[in-house]
């Protein structure tokens, strides 16, 4: 949601600045800007829309020559996407250019303040005012530096700030809390940006800015303060993976990609964790006796994420017998949690900074619970703050809809749940034995999910379904689990009204819907419940639905009997078997988005990291 990125150097700036929004678009956004120091004053062009808007009207940048500058994506809060309310915003007195990632929650408050003492409003945005802020006490100061120090003290909120000063003309100040900023080392040049990919093309050397944190820089220096105004020292890190990692390569989407890359990436999040056929979580400390104290675990996060908390609770409970409940991190923050140091409450996020799960951490902590988060992005602001963390490896995630990083996630949950059920003496040897084994194989069964021919099935079954306007996923015990993920991808990217229901809630109102028409999508790949789901097939059939059935290759000739078309996966392990489940799901969502004519990887109205509330 929103990025920002700042340029200090002697190439042309726009440019720099266009091509690092490109690679924040992922993040979602309805609009865009740029300011540009040049010929002694500030020349900021905004436009709503897409990039390609921006860009034209900058002429692909040379409209707006000078070599240091600010740039923004917005995703609107306060006002509509508009020309006037995208950033940057310039204070009143002109002197002073601001972009700005997060939420200012006290805005009205200082808006007030701010008129009062003269400022004028051209926007709705909080952002405006941090603008005038900082213009209002550079003019009573004089210095730029405190101005933004001044300002910065009295915001309450998230925010990641670019700041330029009309006076100085070669400067950026930059400053952080609760919203990400990186900062960019390179020859002769300095660059911020809400995340690596923005800068990627120019410099691998990096510094993660903390909350707090300032940087003041031009082309060649840059000084780094703390949150009490210390010089600190930042310790600069290279990144490790390419440019390509975070590009399209041959694929038309970066979802297709990043399904493809599925297979990777779990190798990547499972293999260093699996050695001599044991499971080694390497630093993470769940001692027997602290896990036979524990009252309940707690998986808290959102989206995606919150589903593969809703199969853990399957997975765990299954395998350690300690009563685990998943919650949405908006619900857990604000509903007085029971949760104390008898609680271990896991949080789940790919990006690590949503908002509402960073705050629910901080909030678990704060009742005294250990907290635990399984996190894909190196040092965010959750990988940070929780007691112990667990990254999944699947490199970076660009499309809004994820599917890699779901993937891992749930493995690294399969890796958790076997380690505490070793402690806890809750899982037999045979049965351990066949996870690990389960686990090393997965990718390989998932390489054949991925084949031309399962891929031209679901695109074939897309092409069937795509025309309908409501779906509903069912099934049973972990299969419904899978269903919320895969009803979730259907509705986001593809624009199909989806709901999912554990198959035997139909008959408590879902089954009133169901009429001639209607998309059902049964998950059957439990073989002791395939019966009752097959029943339930039937129920929604006689009501004239239209049923696509995913079950297990064994099961396919029953199930085709019933059903109107089948998607067949390979039997494996059951805890281990959502993880094969979902990806023709994702698959069918993909090809049903295309036939609808959606843009697959930037749905509209989402944003990949939601870091407002
Ligand atoms: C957004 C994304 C989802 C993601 C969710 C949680 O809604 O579109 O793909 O699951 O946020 O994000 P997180 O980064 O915390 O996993």
């Amino acid at each position: 949601m929103c990025g920002i990125v700042g340029y200090a150097g002697s190439r042309q700036a726009a440019p720099v600045l266009l091509n690092g929004l490109e690679k924040l678009e992922y993040r979602g956004y309805d609009s865009a800007g740029v300011c540009v120091h040049n010929d002694g004053g500030l020349n900021a062009v905004k436009a709503k829309g897409r990039l390609s808007v921006l860009r034209d009207r900058l002429e692909g940048g040379s409209a707006l020559p000078g070599t240091v500058g600010i740039g923004h994506t917005r995703w609107a809060t306060h006002g509509a996407p508009s020309d006037i309310n995208s950033h940057p915003h310039l204070s009143w007195t002109g002197k002073i250019a601001v972009v700005h990632n997060g939420i200012i929650e006290n805005e009205a408050r200082l808006r007030a303040k701010m008129l009062r003492k003269g400022a004028t409003f051209q926007s709705e945005t909080d952002t405006e005012v941090v603008a005038n802020m900082v213009g209002y006490y550079y003019e009573k100061h004089g210095d730029f530096v405190t101005a933004v120090r001044e300002t910065v003290m009295r915001l309450e909120g998230s925010f990641a700030l670019g700041i330029l000063c009309q006076d100085m003309p070669g400067t950026i100040v930059a400053v952080k809390k609760d919203s990400p900023l990186i900062f960019g080392f390179g020859e002769g040049e300095h660059f911020v940006a809400s995340d690596v990919p923005a800068i990627l093309k120019y410099t691998q050397t990096v510094a993660y800015l903390e909350d707090g944190d300032m940087a003041v820089f031009d082309a060649e220096n840059v000084v780094f303060y703390d949150s009490t105004g210390e010089i600190v020292e930042k310790k600069q890190e290279k990144i490790t993976w390419e440019m390509s990692a975070a590009e399209r390569g041959g694929y038309d989407h970066f979802m297709i990609k990043e399904i493809f890359e599925q297979p990777k990436a779990l190798r990547d999040t499972i293999s260093p964790r699996l050695r001599d056929g044991q499971v080694n979580l390497d630093g993470i400390e769940l001692s027997a006796e602290y896990l036979k104290n524990l009252r309940k675990i707690y998986l808290v996060a959102c989206g995606s994420a919150y589903y593969v908390s809703v199969l853990a609770k399957y997975i765990i409970e299954k395998t350690c017998r300690i009563p685990t409940e998943a919650m949405m991190a908006s619900e857990f923050r604000y509903c007085d949690p029971v949760v104390d140091e008898r609680n271990l409450v896991i949080f789940v996020s790919q990006s690590g900074e949503t908002a509402d799960t960073l705050a629910a951490l901080r909030e678990a902590k704060r009742r005294g619970a250990q907290t635990l988060a399984i996190v894909n992005v190196v040092g965010s602001a959750i990988a940070k703050a929780a007691d112990q963390v667990i990254y999944t490896w699947a490199g970076p995630e660009i499309a809004v809809a994820t599917t890699k990083a779901f993937s891992t996630q749930l493995s690294v949950v399969y890796l958790l749940a076997m380690q505490m059920a070793k402690t806890l003496g809750t899982m037999s040897t045979g049965e351990y034995l066949s996870l690990v084994e389960g686990l090393e194989q997965l990718p390989y069964d998932m390489d054949r999910l991925l084949s031309p021919k399962a891929l031209e099935k679901c695109q074939y079954l897309a092409s069937r379904y795509h025309a309908h306007h409501d779906a509903f996923y069912i099934g049973r015990n972990i299969d419904s689990g899978i269903c919320l993920e895969g009803s979730l991808k259907l509705k986001e990217i593809a624009y199909l009204h989806s709901e999912a229901y554990p198959a035997g809630e139909l008959k408590h109102g879902p089954i009133s819907l169901i009429e001639d028409g209607t998309l059902v999508v049964a998950l059957a790949t439990i073989e002791p419940l395939f019966d009752k789901t097959m029943a339930n097939i039937k129920e929604v059939k006689a009501r004239g639905a239209d049923v696509l059935c995913v079950t297990l290759e064994e099961l396919e000739e029953n199930a085709a009997a019933i059903a109107d078309s089948t998607i067949a996966i390979p039997k494996i392990h059951p805890l281990l078997q959502p993880s094969l489940s979902i990806i023709p799901l994702q698959l069918f969502s993909y090809y049903v988005a295309l036939y609808r004519g959606c843009d697959v990887d930037k749905p509209r109205n989402l944003a990949k990291s939601v870091t407002v509330e």
